[in-house]
């Protein structure tokens, strides 16, 4: 009912662009998508050869420092990230704090909020406190993340053993117990190394425009990947893989096909979507799903009793791949239509999956608040808005009031 052009030509030349689908934030060197032709690449670097070859660390190096490392400038960035990986020991009563059964996603934003009082200097946005900065969120997100772990089990936590890999020494502090050797599983370490390159970065979506808007206002780097953390838990983002397991439980619970569940999807009555479908960007496929795919069947088979649940995700995946109105629409499955599975196999529950996929994007979002502060000026994000609301009008006192 609002004259929507009349209101844009009171304000002058603002734009109003929702979700920003045309409007783009900023200039950057880091990821490049081709949503067309499905393309992502780090630095130049396509994803499909860094999944193959690289490691997560390495990764994050190249994304951070912009060139993939020597072996001497990786050994270091290694050993130094190994030296940080410990918490100050009344962040363990921090942990202690919360219910026990708390969703590890805003444990994991609190912890990184705690972990930023324990910095000396976390207000700093200088150089060398955004270097130091991302040193110790790199090398102790991972300890967060299992502390808050460990607290919705109600089991001990574990110290980071520092003779492991970044990968080893996460699995461990979640599966692990303190009295106990643990025997890593190599084909598990490799598939999680893996899903985690495959969401070091993807430009500018929801959680990492929210890690560069915190940054635009001079904030610290926690601050920022805090805010980060919590965007990411929404469904319609990194939420979504634990909602792709939800919405598989609940076909196979309700005895219903996948052919009804898809047309329940179409009718759009309940507004349900299909969970893992979708993207703002991908119009064609996701190149990270191609590649997760390749090691779901692999990865399902360690873990039985869940085939039933694979079963109904290809089925789905091929239901909808053959309608009209996912082909219209140019929907396909995005990253998260897998890894829930494939995170279940390794072991995880559901609440953790999102905090996985926050651990994956910790150095992509690290790297856009060092462009942002690096590059982006002094100049604070703050968009302008198309006012919709009353008019002019007094103020009634409350007793005259129908
Ligand atoms: N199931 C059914 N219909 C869908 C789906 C879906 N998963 N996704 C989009 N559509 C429909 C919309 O209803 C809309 O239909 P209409 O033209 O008849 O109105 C059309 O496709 C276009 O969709 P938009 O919502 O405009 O697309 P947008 O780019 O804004 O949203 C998003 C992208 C949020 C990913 C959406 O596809 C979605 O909600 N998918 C399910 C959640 C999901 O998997 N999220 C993870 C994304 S990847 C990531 O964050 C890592």
């Amino acid at each position: 009912g609002y004259d929507v052009a009349g209101l844009l030509n009171k304000t002058g030349n603002v734009m109003i662009d929702p979700g920003f689908v045309n409007t783009a934030s900023c200039t950057s060197q880091i990821t490049y998508i081709d949503g067309e032709k499905g393309i992502l690449r780090y630095r130049g670097y396509p994803i499909e050869q860094l999944a193959e070859q690289s490691t997560f660390l390495e990764t994050a190096y190249l994304v951070l420092y912009g060139e993939l490392p020597n072996k001497a400038q990786l050994e270091g960035f290694e050993e130094r990230i190994r030296r940080t990986t410990l918490i100050d020991e009344r962040m363990r009563d921090l942990f202690r704090c919360f219910p026990r059964r708390s969703h590890p996603m805003p444990v994991l934003a609190a912890g990184i909020m705690a972990l930023s009082t324990f910095s000396q200097k976390s207000s700093g946005t200088d150089p060398d406190q955004i270097e130091a900065a991302t040193t110790r969120l790199i090398a102790k997100v991972p300890t967060l993340a299992a502390f808050g772990y460990k607290n919705s089990m109600g089991q001990p936590t574990l110290y980071p053993d520092n003779s492991l890999s970044y990968v080893q020494n996460f699995i461990r502090m979640s599966f692990g117990f303190p009295t106990e050797p643990y025997e890593f599983n190599d084909e598990i370490t490799r598939a999680l190394e893996t899903l985690l390159i495959l969401h070091v970065d993807h430009e500018q979506n929801c959680s990492t425009s929210t890690v560069r808007m915190v940054a635009s206002s001079g904030a610290n780097m926690y601050a920022a990947v805090a805010a980060g953390v919590n965007a990411l838990s929404g469904p319609k983002h990194g939420g979504a893989n634990q909602a792709v397991l939800e919405m598989l439980q609940y076909i196979r619970d309700s005895d219903m096909t996948t052919k009804e569940f898809v047309r329940r999807v179409k009718d759009k009555q309940s507004d349900i979507k299909l969970m893992g479908f979708g993207h703002r960007i991908y119009k064609n496929y996701d190149p990270r799903a191609a590649i997760i795919k390749k090691h779901a069947d692999r990865i399902m088979e360690l873990h039985t009793g869940r085939e039933d649940l694979l079963e109904i995700a290809k089925e789905l995946e091929e239901t909808a791949l053959s309608d009209d109105y996912f082909r219209e629409r140019k929907l396909y499955p995005n990253v998260d239509f897998y890894t829930g599975l494939i995170y279940e196999a390794m072991g995880f529950p559901m609440n953790m999956f999102t905090v996985l996929f926050a651990l994956g994007r910790l150095p992509g979002w690290i790297a856009q608040y060092r462009e942002q502060a690096a590059t982006g000026g002094n100049k604070i994000w703050r968009p302008r808005q198309i006012f919709t609301g009353a008019d002019l009008r007094d103020y009634v006192p409350l007793d005259q009031r129908a």
